[in-house]
């Protein structure tokens, strides 16, 4: 029996059934649906288990985790590999929630910040995480690689906007074992400038700035004390810093609209 399998056994049946997988892949709306769904079903157990992790402002929020443990419950997800650890906010998030699980989780960054590699080390050091010093476009490659046959789920949080993306494309084209891509920052009112792009490109999931995940799940923001401060604080507080989940190849074939656009951005 799998990770998730072991948290959720009423699921399991559907699982064994490919009905998890499949509910993410009959276009957005369904998708956006079962992300709901088993967000809602985890939700019990995320406030258990997470609502520890001290908020910062530049970490990630609650509900914009959630998300993309809702996507690793419904591919079964045993592998998770995140670029942009910083303080390990999110990294934290992750691990504590699936903490003797069996999915592993690793985190990649090039130090950007150098001051707070010791802390993140010392809040992730009673999980089963590995941190990686280095250039996630050289690093994510080489992890997802060592994984052959396993569900793996990328989350990218720095770097941002295009590159970004384009990490994660270069994913699915690596490996059909990725199943999603989670991109960090992604609301319009952010510079990155690939909210639109993500909006129309058929493989998203999920647009977490979108009223109904924030509807359902902003409250967790709330009550984790997160500070959405800063520029576009409003805004921010509003639509959260926005989670984009994209399906890799695993889930749908190369060749729904906008792969091509992406091939040619992540070309250049
Ligand atoms: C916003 S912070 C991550 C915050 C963190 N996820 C949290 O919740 O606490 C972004 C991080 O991404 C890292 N980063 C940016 N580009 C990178 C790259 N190409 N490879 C690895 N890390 C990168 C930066 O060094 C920085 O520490």
């Amino acid at each position: 029996m799998k990770a998730f399998q072991l948290l959720l056994p009423a699921w399991a049946e559907l699982w064994v059934a490919g009905m998890c997988e499949s509910c993410l892949t009959s276009g957005v709306d369904s998708a956006s649906d079962c992300l709901l769904d088993a967000a809602d079903r985890l939700l019990d157990r995320f406030r258990d288990r997470c609502g520890s992790v001290e908020a910062s402002r530049y970490g990630v929020p609650p509900s914009e985790v959630l998300a993309l443990l809702g996507a690793g419950v419904l591919v079964d997800v045993d592998v998770i590999i995140e670029s942009g650890t910083a303080a390990g906010v999110s990294t934290e998030t992750l691990a504590r929630f699936l903490h003797g699980t069996g999915t592993k989780v690793y985190s990649i960054d090039r130090g950007g910040y150098q001051e707070l590699i010791p802390v993140a080390a010392k809040r992730l050091q009673p999980f089963n995480v590995t941190l990686i010093h280095g250039d996630s476009h050289l690093e994510l490659p080489r992890l997802v690689l060592r994984h052959p046959g396993r569900s793996i789920g990328i989350f990218v949080d720095g770097p941002k906007g295009e590159s970004a993306l384009c990490l994660c494309w270069k994913a699915f084209v690596l490996s059909r074992d990725v199943k999603f891509c989670g991109i960090h920052d992604v609301a319009p009112y952010w510079h990155y400038g690939i909210s639109e792009l993500l909006e129309a490109w058929g493989r998203t999931l999920l647009l977490s700035y979108q009223p109904r995940w924030r509807s359902a799940f902003a409250a967790l923001d709330t009550e984790s004390g997160h500070d959405f401060g800063g520029q576009h604080a409003e805004a921010k507080r509003q639509l959260g810093y926005g989670l984009g989940l994209v399906a890799g190849f695993g889930l749908l074939p190369l060749g729904v609209s906008g792969d091509n656009q992406m091939d040619r951005l992540c070309r250049e």
